[in-house]
């Protein structure tokens, strides 16, 4: 992984950089790299703000060979990589709420992306998008987002290398890549189940869809959807939600 690295100075988003570069035929571990994203975006069609040479905004090209129903086990695999990775790194207390968003002390810190592409129920290609937000200061955030968000800076009171957070992931996300492959989802679910801060607690999830679902996440299913024991006793599987903690 960054073998191939395409650096960027401003562009729309990493991940159609990326994109193209995959539909091109690319190879896996092509990594695209931005100082500055005009139109960053998050889960759920929301906006991402990727102030110029503030934070790690970048993507790169995964073409596993799994079936297309595994491919959210990839979005908590590199959850896990990148919590692993900024953890030894700062020295901070980051876990990990569902699907993939860090956190330190409740508040958002990165965000993880990924997008895929397939023909006829198979996958092509997988584009990672991570997105750090470093060396922001208050001032780069929106008044209202600072109650969510917080960047490694303000948390830990110091600055951070870009090169040097690239690195430290790429070799922790290249690592558990390769335990992936050999031995399956089983190692990183373990992983994922430590660092995360989302089980055993009450909450809400919301679908895309709009429906919603109480009770407390117990683990992670096979294929890497959330298992949530309702109010009823009765574990649901879910896909893709967005998560509401308890205060506190
Ligand atoms: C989220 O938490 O909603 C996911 C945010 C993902 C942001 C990264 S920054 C690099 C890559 N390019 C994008 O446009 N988005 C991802």
């Amino acid at each position: 992984f960054g073998q191939r690295v395409k650096l960027l100075g401003a562009v729309d988003s990493t991940q159609n950089a990326a994109q193209r570069l995959a539909e091109e035929g690319a190879p896996e571990g092509t990594l695209v790299v931005a100082e500055q994203q005009l139109q960053g975006r998050g889960r759920m069609g929301r906006p991402w703000i990727s102030p110029k040479g503030k934070g790690v905004w970048m993507s790169f090209i995964l073409r596993p060979s799994i079936p297309l129903p595994f491919t959210p086990q990839l979005t908590l695999l590199a959850a896990v990589a990148l919590c692993r990775s900024l953890r030894r790194l700062t020295g901070l207390d980051i876990g990990i709420k569902w699907p993939n968003d860090l956190l330190i002390d409740g508040k958002k810190i990165s965000g993880i992306l990924l997008e895929s592409s397939a023909e006829e129920e198979r996958l092509k290609y997988v584009v990672a998008g991570i997105g750090i937000s470093l060396n922001l200061d208050a001032s780069d955030y929106p008044p209202d987002m600072l109650a969510k968000a917080v960047s490694l800076k303000l948390a830990a009171g110091r600055p951070f290398d870009r090169s040097e957070t690239i690195a430290e992931f790429l070799n922790e996300f290249e690592e558990l890549y390769l335990l992936y492959g050999e031995e399956g989802f089983g190692p990183i679910r373990t992983l994922w189940e430590a660092l995360s801060v989302s089980l055993d607690k009450p909450c809400v999830l919301t679908t895309p869809q709009g429906s919603v679902i109480e009770g407390s996440p117990v683990g992670l299913a096979d294929t890497g959807e959330l298992l949530v024991k309702r109010e009823d006793g009765k574990v649901v599987h879910v896909f893709s939600a967005e998560m509401g903690l308890p205060e506190g």
